[in-house]
């Protein structure tokens, strides 16, 4: 779990800022939920069986002995909101956005954390294709826009409840073939969640599984169908893609289309962001039969992408000096009226020596200084210092706050 300091903080709010402003372009509202749920909500929507479930959740009893968690997703919270609050009454489609921690008892390393943040964006009441694709040319704006190209977009198809199970019959029997050759956790997990050992990072177990059986090569009718038309939509909108058979997510709820933006350069910790369709889930948790299709952006690893370029923290517009005793109270009242204006302005506020003062404005890069003595506050008039050139420029005192919200515009 991390601290963000200042200093990092400034491409949080970028990312964030950005994320807001492109995603409301695309019609979504935000919705904040609490960060614990009841377990039995990340139980009946992640999975009994996932990684997430089984190894991962900060699980505890309240005070009345209520089983509690931490969200570990976003989704399924958002999916309990909806459901609770009958978001779906307002409009045949529901789009909701959402950036908050998320918690996973997982293994930290680069890239990945036990506390870590999620943007995330949810379309519910739309079974059409062209809805997956528009959530991945939103995606796609999105990383445009922030000014990251080194990700790439993979897609798969994870069928539906028509044609998974006989899928999952042909894997199942293709992995007890070679069930010897897998790690030890696929031979516990291939018959309860075989779907997951194609996703093992084990070497074994990828060789021993580089001819599996794909999903994609199984479809119903109505999956190939939609599966080729999400693709032939991101032709159209000129999203590059590619499809990735053995992609598998994490999480027991998707369907057909999932997707993932991943990257080379964080290491084991590909996947920048990740999402799919989930048609069955809101009805799953007792809500109305609605078509469902999101994603989330893991921040820290987008971070850690947009890491080198850091954005600058904003700087002090002017930095009041003040000289002698008597300035030090006149000094407050204009930097505070400077302030009130909307001009970044600071000061010290402990009378320090001209030269101390001056040091400090220097510290925080402050764009000018004014020097306030009697002499100023008599005559009403002051030099305002550039401090990158060193230039100096008389200027009224009256006239001081307009001058420089002028110049902070
Ligand atoms: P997920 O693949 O579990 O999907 O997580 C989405 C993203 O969150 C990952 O691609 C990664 O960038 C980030 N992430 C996950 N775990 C960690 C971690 N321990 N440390 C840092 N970053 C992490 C979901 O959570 C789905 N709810 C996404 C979704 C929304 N599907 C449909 N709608």
């Amino acid at each position: 779990m991390n601290d963000i300091l200042p200093g990092e903080v400034e491409t949080w709010q970028f990312l964030e800022q950005s994320a807001r402003e492109i995603f409301e372009i695309y019609g979504f509202s935000e919705i904040r939920t609490p960060v614990p749920e009841k377990t039995e909500l990340f139980c009946r929507s992640i999975g009994e069986t996932t990684d997430i479930v089984e190894k991962e959740m900060y699980t505890f009893a309240d005070k009345s002995q209520n089983s509690m968690t931490l969200r570990p997703e976003g989704t399924a919270p958002v999916m309990r909101a909806l459901i609770q609050n009958r978001l779906y009454n307002q409009d045949s489609v529901t789009k909701l956005y959402y950036l908050g921690p998320m918690f996973r008892y997982e293994r930290p390393q680069k890239g990945r954390y036990r506390q870590f943040h999620q943007l995330g964006a949810e379309v519910l009441g739309v079974e059409d294709p062209k809805i997956d694709t528009q959530v991945l040319a939103m995606l796609h704006h999105y990383f445009r826009s922030i000014g990251i190209d080194s990700v790439s977009l993979q897609i798969n198809s994870l069928g539906c409840p028509q044609c998974r199970p006989a899928y999952r019959e042909i894997l199942v029997a293709y992995l007890e073939s070679r069930l010897a050759a897998l790690c030890p956790e696929c031979q516990r997990r291939y018959l309860v969640n075989p779907l997951r050992v194609l996703d093992c990072k084990v070497p074994g177990c990828r060789e021993a599984t580089t001819d599996a059986p794909a999903m994609i090569e199984h479809l119903c009718a109505d999956c190939e169908t939609h599966f080729s038309q999400v693709q032939k939509h991101l032709v159209a909108l000129e999203i590059p893609f590619e499809v990735n058979s053995r992609m598998v997510r994490g999480l027991d709820y998707y369907v057909r289309t999932t997707f993932e933006l991943v990257t080379d350069q964080l290491g084991s910790q590909n996947a920048v962001a990740a999402g799919g369709r989930y048609d069955g889930l809101v009805e799953g948790l007792g809500g109305p039969a609605l078509p469902g299709i999101g994603f989330a952006i893991g921040l820290e690893r987008l971070v850690l992408l947009k890491g080198s370029e850091k954005i600058a923290p904003r700087v002090p517009v002017v930095f009041i000096a003040a000289l002698g005793d008597a300035a030090v109270d006149p000094a407050f009242v204009l930097m505070s009226q400077l302030q009130a204006a909307g001009v970044r302005a600071e000061m010290d506020y402990q009378s320090k020596s001209l030269k101390a003062q001056l040091r400090r404005a220097n510290k925080l890069n402050a764009r000018y200084s004014l020097v306030l003595g009697d002499e100023e506050i008599a005559s009403g008039q002051a030099q305002l210092k550039n401090m990158a050139d060193g230039t100096q420029t008389p200027v009224s005192l009256a006239g001081l706050v307009d001058l420089l919200v002028e110049k902070n515009s």
